[in-house]
């Protein structure tokens, strides 16, 4: 089976936030299992930079105007990548999305809807390339895919992953003419949102199955708490949606060979946290003890990772522990950047922020951390807490999708199943967050306690093995074929 993988970001080419994470591995955890996955992305000059792709087809009719389809390698793996180089349109500076200064490219449904046209076009069949039997988009910036395959007559299947519903792609109605959304798909059975063209509704509506990113979240995505307004929409496609909980890379997050790290550790031999804890400190200016509980937060600082809550709880958690330190690392909306700016001013010695974006940093926070503070009003899986398990920082997480169905809090732990390894607790009050906190706290007080916690989160079954033979299943399924046959 020849499968087609298309998304706006996959690491190590283009990564703004978990979604690159995912693709990036699932890619090739997915040929490792026998798939044979071909990646698609836009040709940002940075990923251009190091796929090493050679072109291979001409594009022209595109939104955006012309472009050239190339193929590489995803660095790291034997996974095929296509990119498609417009650099009108994908040669920006800032992110992958937005301006330097932050504001979204006024473009962007005609940056995605090319890439969206162009991946309908390798799937109906390009000299050189494969007969891919079944296309998978990522998120909105794909979402358009499986309409434009059905109107291209492709007999390709289709499956859309909904890494974020939050983040949706609704753009102004005129939109949909002058990026070539046929007319019958542009009323509210089809691509429109309140009046509005939706990419990820297009994904939605057409693709043949739908998953999400935990199961717990397909579930939570159906009601109107955390449908984002997409309920209706999804009740009627229940019954071929699933959540197929992501993994994380366990080769890159390991803290047995981290090259971020100045020391290795593992869970039979954890001493060299020690010395990880230290070289944060020093790295945050924060002063060395051993001792001194250190929480972390390493996230965006927005109001779906509750930073506002977090802003509220922390002031009372320092106030009663005189040796508590807080370490942050992230970025987002400037009125949180500022408050954790602020907090940092108040408690210089107590309370160290990182404002910026910095992979090797995320490494040592997760490794030198102690608890890892990561409050979600949603979370269709959340990564950070994972990566966090596997350094032995223990988490202290909000009880909704990905998290609750990882996190094992000790309150709730059932024998027969997973042991404790994290704490959960509900809602978005501050004291909510500060009561899990202090669980946290008081077990750390307790090292027999700890250590155990320690062991049970880096030993939790945190990579790819369970994911994929669901993803296997759920081609076979698809396609109507038995497992062995998709090899
Ligand atoms: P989301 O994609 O919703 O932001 P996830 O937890 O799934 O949440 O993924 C976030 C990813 O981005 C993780 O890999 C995390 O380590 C990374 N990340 C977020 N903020 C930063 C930052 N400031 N510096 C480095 N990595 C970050
Ligand atoms: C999104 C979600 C996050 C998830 C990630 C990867 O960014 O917000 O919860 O982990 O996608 O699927």
């Amino acid at each position: 089976l020849d499968v087609l993988m298309v998304a706006a970001e996959a690491v190590p080419l283009a990564k703004t936030g978990g979604l690159g994470d995912v693709v990036g591995a699932l890619a090739p955890a997915l040929s490792e299992a026998g798939v044979s996955v071909t990646l698609m992305l836009p040709g940002y000059p940075a990923a251009l930079a190091v796929a090493d792709p050679q072109p291979i087809a001409c594009l022209d009719n595109l939104p955006g105007g012309p472009a050239t389809l190339l193929r590489g390698v995803l660095p790291g793996s034997d996974v095929p990548v296509l990119l498609l180089r417009n650099d009108a349109l994908f040669a920006r500076d800032g992110t992958l999305y937005a301006d330097a200064e932050g504001r979204e490219h006024p473009d962007n449904p005609l940056r995605f809807g090319a890439l969206c046209h162009a991946a309908a076009r390798v799937a109906a069949g390009l000299p050189g390339l494969p007969r891919f039997g079944l296309v998978h988009a990522h998120d909105w910036h794909a979402g358009l895919v499986p309409l434009l395959m059905r109107e291209a007559g492709v007999t390709a299947r289709s499956v859309f992953t909904i890494h974020n519903l939050a983040f949706q792609g609704n753009y102004p109605k005129e939109w949909m003419a002058r990026i070539g959304i046929p007319a019958h798909a542009c009323d509210a059975a089809g691509v429109e949102f309140w009046a509005q063209l939706s990419f990820m509704k297009a994904g939605l509506v057409y693709a043949d199955r739908l998953t999400t990113v935990s199961p717990r979240y397909a579930r939570e995505i159906l009601t109107e708490a955390a449908g984002c307004g997409m309920e209706g929409v999804l009740g009627e496609r229940a019954h071929v949606l699933r959540g197929i909980r992501n993994g994380i890379d366990t080769a890159l997050w390991n803290p047995a060979t981290d090259q971020a790290l100045p020391t290795a550790f593992t869970a039979g031999d954890p001493a060299g946290k020690h010395t990880c804890k230290a070289a944060l400190q020093r790295r945050f200016g924060l002063p060395e003890d051993a001792f001194a509980p250190m929480v972390a937060l390493g996230s965006r600082l927005t109001h779906q990772k509750m930073a506002d809550v977090a802003l509220q709880a922390l002031p009372s958690l320092l106030n009663r522990h005189p040796r508590l330190q807080v370490a942050v690392l992230g970025c987002g909306q400037p009125e949180y950047e500022r408050g954790f700016r602020a907090l940092q001013q108040t408690l210089p010695r107590r309370v160290a922020v990182h404002i910026g974006y910095s992979e090797e940093l995320a490494h040592l926070l997760h490794a030198g951390a102690n608890v890892l503070l990561h409050g979600s009003r949603f979370e269709p899986c959340g990564l950070a807490p994972l990566y966090s398990m596997r350094y032995g920082t223990i988490p202290v997480a909000s009880r909704v999708g990905g998290l609750a169905d990882t996190i094992v809090d000790p309150a709730e732990h059932d024998p027969q199943h997973a042991p404790a390894n994290g704490f959960l607790f509900d809602g978005a009050a501050p004291e909510a967050m500060v009561e899990a906190v202090e669980r946290a706290l008081a077990a750390f007080a307790q090292p027999k306690v700890w250590r155990q916690l320690q062991r049970n989160a880096m030993s939790a079954e945190l990579g790819w093995q369970a994911a994929v033979p669901e993803y296997l299943a759920l081609y076979r399924d698809l396609l109507g074929h038995a497992v062995d046959d998709l090899h």
